[in-house]
């Protein structure tokens, strides 16, 4: 039999990643942060230098990917890079835009494909990304569309940086913040959406807890 999934899309920001964490060890299942993939991925192409315009050279580094996710403490998890620890270095907001700008292209998309299937495994997973439940795994039981609104989600990084000690304009925030939407919304392949059968959850005014709870009670009821 293969194992449970539930997957949590949406746009950045919304609160997936505590969502997964919290689901995940909750549960006592694997977690895959496919966003954290992505961002690798651009932070090789930028190590070997391969540009931003070169579908072909971002997908044979997706493919070799030399990648490891290892647990950190507080729940957080450590990105190795061919050894190197870019943890750090991936969560940059210039990281994120990178991170979108490989994701458009499908040999990229397809080259992490099975690399995040194999993610599956028992207990369960809880996966979080933009199209974990169209593309990645449709037959997930249960599958969670988390939004917040464009303002909320800029104010929550912008306190997020502040606490790591990072000072980032917060219009210039909300811009990045909606341009990126549009990109991961409007690209032609896996583009952030909805699958027919998700739940869809807005996390604007109701905090992570209850958000939590909400997931955990429906996954209860769906067995
Ligand atoms: O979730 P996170 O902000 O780390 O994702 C970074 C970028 O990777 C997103 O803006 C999106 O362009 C891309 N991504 C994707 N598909 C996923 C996960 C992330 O296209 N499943």
């Amino acid at each position: 039999m293969t194992a449970p999934v539930i997957t949590v899309d949406g746009p950045g920001g919304a609160g997936k990643g505590t969502l997964c964490h919290l689901l995940a060890r909750h549960l006592g299942w694997h977690l895959l942060d496919s966003g954290a993939l992505y961002r690798v991925t651009a932070q090789a192409c930028l190590q070997a230098g391969v540009a931003w315009e070169d579908e072909a050279g971002a997908a044979a580094i997706a493919m070799a990917l030399d990648v490891v996710f290892r647990p950190a403490p507080e729940g957080a998890v450590s990105v190795l890079l061919g050894g190197e620890d870019v943890s750090r270095a991936i969560r940059t907001e210039e990281g994120g835009r990178g991170a979108s700008m490989v994701a458009a292209y499908p040999q990229v998309r397809s080259a992490l494909l099975d690399r995040q299937r194999a993610f599956r495994r028992a207990p369960g997973l809880v996966a979080d990304g933009r199209d974990m439940g169209t593309v990645v795994f449709p037959d997930a039981p249960l599958k969670i569309f988390l939004t917040a609104s464009a303002e909320e989600r800029a104010r929550r990084r912008h306190l997020q940086l502040l606490e790591k000690g990072e000072s980032v304009s917060l219009p210039r925030l909300l811009e990045d913040i909606r341009e990126r939407d549009a990109r991961d919304s409007r690209r032609a392949v896996a583009p952030l959406m909805p699958a027919d059968d998700a739940l869809h959850v807005d996390s604007t005014s109701i905090p992570v807890a209850g958000v939590v709870r909400r997931v955990l009670r429906v996954a209860v009821e769906r067995g």
